[in-house]
């Protein structure tokens, strides 16, 4: 998400009752929580999650902005890039088999829908006849979205299919083509751990209540998700396991008390899966995060978990749960191995911008059935490219299975 923050907002909204509610009795009943089941409850709540609210949480009238509110370019970008790649996955079916044997472009948190039209409409207009053979798939495992989306994307009838979680995808029998996500993996929950610099150890956030509030506090140990990090050096997953304790002993020393970092277990087991889930193809994703070392980075010691409402950056993540939207920086090494782990083979990881702008530049070359580059467009494009919006911001990992 690109969240534009204009000030410091203030937190003086009640929470929503309900969910805090639920999550002050899990806490009874369980101790406290670690950040991630906190967050996972947050976002996540079938009733009350903030990712399940009516209400627009992207765009100008929402919390945040993403590439796809900056209008329908992104999507036709996109639509370009997946077309040329479908072409070619048709010439090697053709090779090794029946040529018309169906494709799929799979997009995973689709949220309400637009990117996925945006997509199939370039598509519809420019490439009817590749239309005709693809067919795409969203996967999303919440009911409400799934019905926004199928209002939205209704003209298109059983060209789109929904899944609820990968088991259905690998059913249904896999994926040859393409799986994508925009700004899926840094909505993952995160475990959120602090080190602490006398005993040489690292030891867990969690989450615990006073009165109405909210409250970070340490937990007793780590929760079986991150138990890895026994071995304190396992942090450095941006490395190749048989380097990382010879790192370690020289960062160790200069790592400050209480130096926060921010694991996503769901993250890179999702990606693992979608990675086993593709038969032929690509797999990529959209999100902003860590591209190299950062990742444990002496001089930025607060992690990266935030909290927006408003497009304003909010001071407690923890306040007004299932109302604010929660996020951290993706690490793309880690989410890199977990691709490779499953057979893939990196592609690159580059920043959007420049993603982007090779995609514009073959788009112009003729005869090109992109469509006339008008003004819109070229404002649109400013807004993804440039640094003091999206350009800056965001990377784009391909991976692929040939
Ligand atoms: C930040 S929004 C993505 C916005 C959208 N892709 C766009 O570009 O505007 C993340 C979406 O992914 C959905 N989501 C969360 N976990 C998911 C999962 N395991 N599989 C598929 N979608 C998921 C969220 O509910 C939310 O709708």
């Amino acid at each position: 998400m690109f969240r534009r923050v204009i000030a410091n907002s203030g937190t003086d909204c009640k929470p929503s009752p309900s969910l805090a509610e639920i999550l002050r009795e899990e806490i009874a009943r369980n101790g406290p929580l670690p950040c991630a089941r906190f967050m996972e409850l947050a976002l996540y709540h079938p009733e009350y999650g903030y990712y399940e609210s009516d209400r627009s949480v992207v765009g100008q009238r929402g919390d945040f902005y993403t590439s796809v509110s900056v209008g329908e370019l992104f999507g036709q970008l996109l639509a370009y890039q997946f077309a040329a790649w479908l072409d070619e996955c048709r010439k090697r079916n053709a090779e090794g088999g029946p040529p018309d044997a169906p494709l799929q472009i799979v997009e995973a948190g689709a949220h309400d829908g637009q990117l996925a039209e945006d997509i199939l409409f370039w598509l519809k207009r420019r490439r009817p006849e590749l239309l005709e053979r693809v067919e795409y798939w969203i996967l999303d495992p919440s009911e409400r979205r799934q019905e926004w989306q199928r209002r939205r994307l209704s003209m298109f009838g059983s060209r789109v299919r929904w899944f609820a979680n990968w088991g259905e995808v690998q059913q249904a029998g896999g994926v040859t083509g393409i799986i994508f996500a925009n700004e899926l993996l840094d909505a993952f929950p995160v475990h959120r751990l602090a080190w602490i610099a006398a005993e040489q150890r690292w030891c867990e956030w969690g989450v615990r209540t006073m009165a109405d509030r909210f409250l970070w506090t340490r937990l007793p140990e780590l929760h079986a998700n991150v138990a890895a990090l026994a071995d304190p050096a396992a942090a450095l997953s941006n490395l190749d396991p048989s380097l990382r304790a010879s790192a370690w002993t020289s960062l160790a020393p200069v790592l400050p008390d209480g130096f926060v970092l921010e694991c996503a277990p769901f993250a890179e087991l999702w990606w693992n899966i979608a990675a086993q889930s593709l038969r032929r193809g690509k797999l990529l994703t959209f999100d902003y995060g860590h591209t190299g070392g950062e990742i444990i980075n002496p001089t930025k010691p607060h992690g990266t978990l935030r909290a927006y409402r408003d497009h304003h950056l909010v001071d407690d993540v923890l306040a007004m749960p299932g109302e604010q939207d929660i996020t951290a920086h993706v690490n793309f090494a880690a989410i890199t191995h977990a691709g490779e782990r499953a057979g893939l083979a990196t592609v690159e990881l580059t920043e959007q911008s420049r993603y982007l702008t090779r995609i514009v530049q073959r788009t112009m070359q003729p005869p090109s059935v992109f469509g006339e580059w008008t003004r819109e467009r070229g404002r649109q494009f400013q807004t993804l490219s440039h640094p003091d919006h999206l350009g800056r911001s965001f990377s784009v990992l391909v991976q692929e299975r040939t």
